[in-house]
């Protein structure tokens, strides 16, 4: 039985690769995955090994692989490996591979360590667009989720011939984020991920806005949007569905979110307000400019536009919309419970006011159901690891979380399902 790992530093985790072109991917997926410290056994099909080599595995995991349950038996491997993982990703699986695992086959080691393990298993399907969205193939992924298993969105662009669609596997980066939100998730009791978004649709705003000064020059912050890719992730696996606003956020897309990119703060108060009535919940994430310029130049601004050689141009800055407070009071105009709203707050203090009790009168005023605060006397900007209490409306702390984004993520999700709305 595997234990209650979360996290990949130290987390054993099963890489299983599917027969597909798409296998050279994966490679970069197990070394990110040695990267963070996970110890990575690889378990390729027969088939597999047509596109990607027993050597490439080995030397990326510093293991030997095994293929068929007839291979090192007195090992026992077929069971061993499933019983031992803390995770199972399968990247990428065929259309062949996912009816073999719905309907539970065990005809080689890969599909005989899925049945045995009882550890989140993520499946990340790639192939061409007609496969994937052939009914056989919908309703093996229909099941395989229903059963708790994470069945990824595979991506659309680019395939393998001159033609385009969803079948993509995605980026590398975007599935070692997913594998480390579903090592994170709760649990049901068979060990899969607890769905207990499915249903449910969430708007995740994330990263940093950027306001225009003149053609070259904009006003920004040092938001990296890693917390609010975190939160999609997160949300994904449990079952979500999830509209991103994205806000220059340089970051793979979470695999099956519906991403915007938005520049402005303006432009993201647009799309916030375009989609806040449709949703369940508001996660207000990015980091919104306070200020914009009054007057954005046509022209990019020269120095010589300052009077005498030393002095500087005068920018002049006005106020720009409070998106969250925004929100709050859109939805009490509409007299319903419809979205449940959180909004961040990072705080350092100052002028004889803690950070906490700054965020504690910001929750108070904001009137957000929840106000993740961070004391950010720190450096947390692009860094993995975050440490946060959660707030409710009265500035009370009702939760803290303390970790990777991830699990920070979670956290504020656990929170969260208990101010979401009714079920439409
Ligand atoms: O007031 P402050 O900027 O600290 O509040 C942070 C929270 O408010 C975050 O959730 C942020 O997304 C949101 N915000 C907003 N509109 C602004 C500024 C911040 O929605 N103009």
């Amino acid at each position: 039985m595997s234990s209650m790992q979360r996290t990949l530093d130290g987390a054993r985790v099963l890489v299983g690769v599917g027969g597909g072109i798409a296998a050279y991917k994966t490679a970069h997926l197990v070394r990110g995955l040695v990267g963070e410290r996970a110890e990575v056994r690889v378990v390729p099909t027969a088939a597999s090994l047509e596109f990607v080599g027993a050597a490439t595995w080995e030397a990326l995991s510093h293991h030997p692989v095994l293929t068929s349950v007839f291979e090192d038996v007195d090992e026992v491997a077929h069971v061993r490996f499933g019983q031992e993982a803390d995770l199972l990703v399968i990247a990428p699986a065929t259309a062949d591979l996912l009816a073999r695992l719905r309907i539970g086959r065990a005809d080689d080691l890969l599909t005989a360590s899925a049945l045995v393990t009882r550890a989140p298993v993520v499946v990340a399907p790639a192939m061409h667009t007609e496969m994937w969205e052939h009914p056989s193939t919908r309703e093996n992924v229909a099941v395989l989720r229903e059963r708790g298993v994470t069945v990824l969105e595979p991506a659309v662009g680019r395939l393998t011939g001159p033609d385009s669609g969803a079948g993509r596997l995605p980026e590398p980066a975007a599935l070692l984020d997913a594998a480390r939100a579903a090592l994170a998730a709760p649990r049901d009791e068979d060990g899969g991920v607890r769905r207990d978004l499915a249903g449910r649709e969430l708007l995740i705003t994330a990263g940093g806005t950027r306001e225009d000064l003149d053609p070259v020059r904009f006003l920004a912050n040092h938001s990296s949007g890693r917390q609010g890719w975190a939160l999609a992730h997160a949300a994904l696996v449990r079952g979500a569905r999830v509209r991103l606003l994205a806000a220059n956020v340089d970051l793979d897309t979470p695999p099956g979110a519906l991403r915007q990119d938005v520049g402005s703060a303006e432009e993201l108060a647009e799309s916030v307000a375009a989609h806040r009535r449709e949703v369940d919940a508001l996660v207000m994430a990015a980091a919104v400019a306070d200020f914009t310029a009054a007057e954005r130049s046509g022209s990019k601004i020269k120095k010589d536009d300052a009077e005498g050689a030393d002095s500087v141009p005068a920018l002049a800055l006005r106020r720009t919309q409070d998106i969250l407070r925004h929100s709050v009071l859109d939805r009490a105009e509409t007299g319903g419970d419809r979205p449940a709203i959180v909004g961040f707050a990072a705080e350092t203090g100052g002028e004889g006011a803690s950070a906490l009790e700054l965020a504690r009168a910001k929750a108070r005023r904001k009137g957000a159901d929840l106000l993740v605060f961070n004391d950010i006397t720190g450096d947390v900007f692009g860094a993995a690891d975050n440490s946060v209490r959660i707030l409710d409306r009265e500035g009370e702390e009702v939760a803290r979380a303390e970790g990777s984004k991830t699990l920070v993520a979670h956290a504020v999700l656990d929170r969260l399902l208990t101010s979401l709305p009714e079920v439409r």
